[in-house]
């Protein structure tokens, strides 16, 4: 009697691993929500910072609560001397992922609750997280800068501050409000690649510095996060808008992946790419530059192409990448961006797991050699 070939999910394309009460992308209308809550709405109307506690605790925050919120999370931003200068040491040719996978793995070390995985205290430590990461990227940042790292700002909503310790100053309202923009959409998307990573890694009961420290490994990949990065040095490759077409022909002869384009979930276009492009637009608008010019058109006559030749839509990536070069980013920078905004996600994700926690380990289909004896007498 032969066994049956197990059906083989390669990539887990299609798999449902878990229920979530988080977010979901609904085909039918088009739309992904966060709690229920349609993301466009939630990015025409909401603050980050209102954002990341529907996301933890199921519901926006009503007045007071906002101000709970801020004002602990302002609090917790400074970095203490001893990460400071573990950080200082790393090389400064560290990859700022790599530089913010090593914070949040030295963070759990100081952390004296870290053997304490209640939910509680992991509410806590999702906190300072959000407040501290955006402090570790500023300061990198400046550092490759050849500068001095800038404290933060008390006084300063969540994105403005970014802008404060990155450049000293921050620009004008509608910049920072097309940065929040990308903050919020980029903060939830379900069972995606590092979110996923983050709930391997609780299903053993490790710690969440640890899931976090890895979820940051699988979103810096191209594929996933990284593409945002991929696709400024796309951009800066082909150069010539002229050249769009061409450069799509010969890249898509060679097998090349395009990044910025296609989706996992998305099969007719990302839903979180039309208000990310209406805000990457009004930043080109502003700019008035002939450079600018060029780079958006280049950005839109890649995507017409790719469109019309392979019918694949762009994603998220796409629009946050220009955008985020547009604000005056250095690409290393743009990854780490999408981390300060999706350990919201994560963190949701981390304690959703814990809740009704199953240790995540699925099968192989075995095809290697048959059993057989060691060679030699
Ligand atoms: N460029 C060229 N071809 C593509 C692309 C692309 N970006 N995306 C999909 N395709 C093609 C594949 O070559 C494949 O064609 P084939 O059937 O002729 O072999 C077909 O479309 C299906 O593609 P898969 O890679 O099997 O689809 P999958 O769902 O596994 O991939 C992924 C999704 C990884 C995102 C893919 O579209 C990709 O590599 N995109 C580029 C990287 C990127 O932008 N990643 C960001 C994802 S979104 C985010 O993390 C915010």
């Amino acid at each position: 009697m032969t066994a049956t070939a197990p059906e083989i999910h390669r990539g887990l394309s299609g798999v449902v691993v878990d229920t979530t009460a988080i977010s979901t992308v609904i085909q039918e209308t088009h739309s992904l929500t966060y709690r229920g809550y349609p993301v466009q709405d939630l990015a025409a109307r909401c603050t980050f910072e209102e954002v990341a506690h529907l996301l933890w605790h199921g519901e926006l925050p009503d007045a007071e609560q906002l101000r709970a919120f801020q004002a602990q999370e302002r609090a917790l931003r400074p970095l203490d001397r001893t990460t400071a200068e573990v950080l200082a040491r790393l090389p400064e040719t560290c990859h700022p992922m790599d530089v913010l996978r090593t914070a949040v793995s030295f963070f759990g070390s100081e952390d004296p609750t870290e053997d304490d995985g209640s939910i509680a205290a992991n509410r806590t430590k999702s906190l300072s997280l959000l407040a501290k990461l955006p402090t570790v990227v500023a300061a990198d940042h400046r550092r490759r800068h050849g500068l001095a790292p800038l404290q933060p700002d008390a006084s300063l909503g969540y994105a403005e501050n970014f802008f404060h310790m990155c450049f000293g100053a921050v620009p004008d309202p509608a910049v920072v409000r097309c940065f929040e923009i990308s903050l919020i959409l980029y903060a939830e998307h379900s069972f995606n690649a590092s979110t996923f990573t983050a709930r391997v890694v609780t299903s053993t009961l490790s710690d969440l510095y640890s899931a976090v420290t890895a979820a940051i490994g699988a979103l810096k990949g191209p594929l996933h996060g990284g593409a945002n990065e991929a696709v400024m040095h796309m951009l800066n490759e082909i150069g010539d808008p002229e050249k769009a077409g061409e450069w799509l022909d010969d890249a898509l002869a060679t097998k090349r992946k395009i990044m910025g384009f296609g989706h996992r979930v998305y099969k007719n276009g990302d839903s979180r790419v039309p208000i990310m492009q209406e805000a990457t637009d009004r930043l080109v608008a502003r700019a008035a530059d002939p450079d600018v010019t060029r780079l958006a058109t280049l950005h839109a006559s890649l995507r017409h192409a790719m469109i019309s030749r392979k019918g694949i839509h762009p994603n998220l990536d796409y629009p946050a990448g220009l955008a985020y070069h547009l604000m005056g980013f250095d690409i290393p920078t743009f990854t780490p961006i999408f981390v300060m905004s999706r350990i919201t996600g994560w963190t949701a994700h981390i304690t959703e797991q814990l809740e009704h926690n199953a240790l995540i380990r699925p099968l192989g289909a075995y095809n290697g050699p048959e059993q057989r004896p060691l060679p030699g007498p």
